[in-house]
């Protein structure tokens, strides 16, 4: 299927139809996992470190979900880091001061070897980051960020920053390509932790990006061949098995998210409920501090305390609880994954370990 073709249709139907083999007798209706580090010589393919066909499989469908060519990698990380790596030695990046702690610990680290230049701003004002972007080479944006659950004006920033000559990056993961579409909003490139709500089950990593532009796409592909940091295709397999799925998934959960968020904001053991008004992740901030929110985080017997989100099971994280987690982000703030459990179980147990925890 072409690109065209698919944007006509709606994504719960492309998530299902698109990287099949083709529809001929005998083919498995199911690209099968092709472990394989060579190819016979003379194709497309010729080595495991370049290309396989059940990575195509996948790329294929979210390419197909996001509108544009998709390229996979070992994880969200290593697509962060290939995105980055397009940028030459000295060159500046406007990003949000709120996103996920690995894209800014790796910017920091890149800014501290003289390698970049960065300005964290608040996504939140479009002007603020317009102005910040005047001759940067990149704006990267995460929509809604993590943890703070921020949400950009992707496309006055889009527009404005991309007349100014800037690269505009979105990186989707907790919007997913079935709430939100930043190529169609004006953006260059789109990055994914498919280890989230694309594979929907935390039983592997894989990361994304999609671009628009076939040059970029060349760039990109060029360094993933040459860097190696490439996914296994067992985790693509597994991965488009979870995204056939990820629209009804997603609607489920952000069905839940909306009733917690209802029932949460009441609590008075809470000072703030945080929600975007789409997605399935919540931030709360408690009354108390970081012992309270500890104890909540281990009190409750169906929400599992874990780091990562996006799974069919429910979990929650103080955020804080890592050193690198930016300082703004209060220390009592904890992330709430909505998974497929039912709402009422959910918001039964999250408000026995909030009593508990008063
Ligand atoms: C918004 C966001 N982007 C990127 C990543 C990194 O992805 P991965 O853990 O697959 O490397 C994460 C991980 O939590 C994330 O939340």
């Amino acid at each position: 299927m072409t690109s065209d073709s698919d944007l006509a249709l709606h994504p719960e139907t492309i998530a299902v139809v698109a990287g099949r083999p083709p529809r001929t007798a005998d083919q498995p209706l199911n690209t099968p996992i092709t472990m394989a580090s060579t190819y016979g010589a003379g194709g497309d393919l010729e080595y495991g470190r370049y290309a396989n066909p059940t990575w195509t499989a996948f790329e294929e469908t979210l390419g197909a979900l996001e509108g544009g060519r998709c390229l996979t990698f070992g994880s969200g990380m290593a697509a962060i880091c290939t995105v980055l790596d397009l940028l030459d030695v000295g060159q500046r990046v406007v990003a949000p001061r709120h996103a996920y702690t690995g894209t800014l610990v790796r910017l920091a680290e890149l800014v501290e070897r003289g390698r970049l230049g960065a300005d964290l701003v608040d996504i939140t004002d479009s002007e603020a980051v317009l102005t910040a972007a005047e001759g940067a080479a990149m704006v990267w944006l995460e929509s809604p960020t993590n943890p703070a659950l921020e949400v950009a004006d992707i496309a006055a920033i889009a527009a404005g920053a991309r007349a100014g000559g800037a690269i505009v990056v979105v990186d989707n993961t907790f919007a997913t390509p079935i709430l939100q579409r930043p190529l169609e909003l004006g953006a260059d490139i789109v990055v994914h932790s498919a280890t989230k709500y694309l594979a929907g089950h935390s039983d592997l990593l894989l990361g994304a990006v999609v671009v628009g532009d076939d040059e970029r796409y060349r760039a990109l592909l060029s360094r993933r061949s040459l860097q190696g940091n490439i996914p296994g295709s067992a985790e693509a397999w597994l991965a488009l098995r979870g995204l056939r799925t990820l629209a009804v998934r997603l609607e489920r959960a952000q069905a839940s998210a909306a009733t917690l968020v209802d029932r949460l904001r009441d609590h008075p053991a809470l000072a703030e409920v945080r929600y975007p008004g789409f997605g399935a992740i919540i931030s709360i901030v408690l009354r108390g501090g970081a012992t309270e929110a500890d104890r909540v985080c281990t009190t409750t017997r169906l929400w599992l305390h874990s780091t990562s989100l996006g799974g069919v099971e429910s979990t929650l994280e103080r955020r804080r609880r890592w050193a690198a987690e930016a300082p703004t982000i209060p220390e009592s703030l904890i992330r709430l994954s909505v998974g497929l459990e039912h709402p009422d179980d959910l918001y039964a147990d999250l408000a026995m370990a909030l009593d508990r925890a008063r």
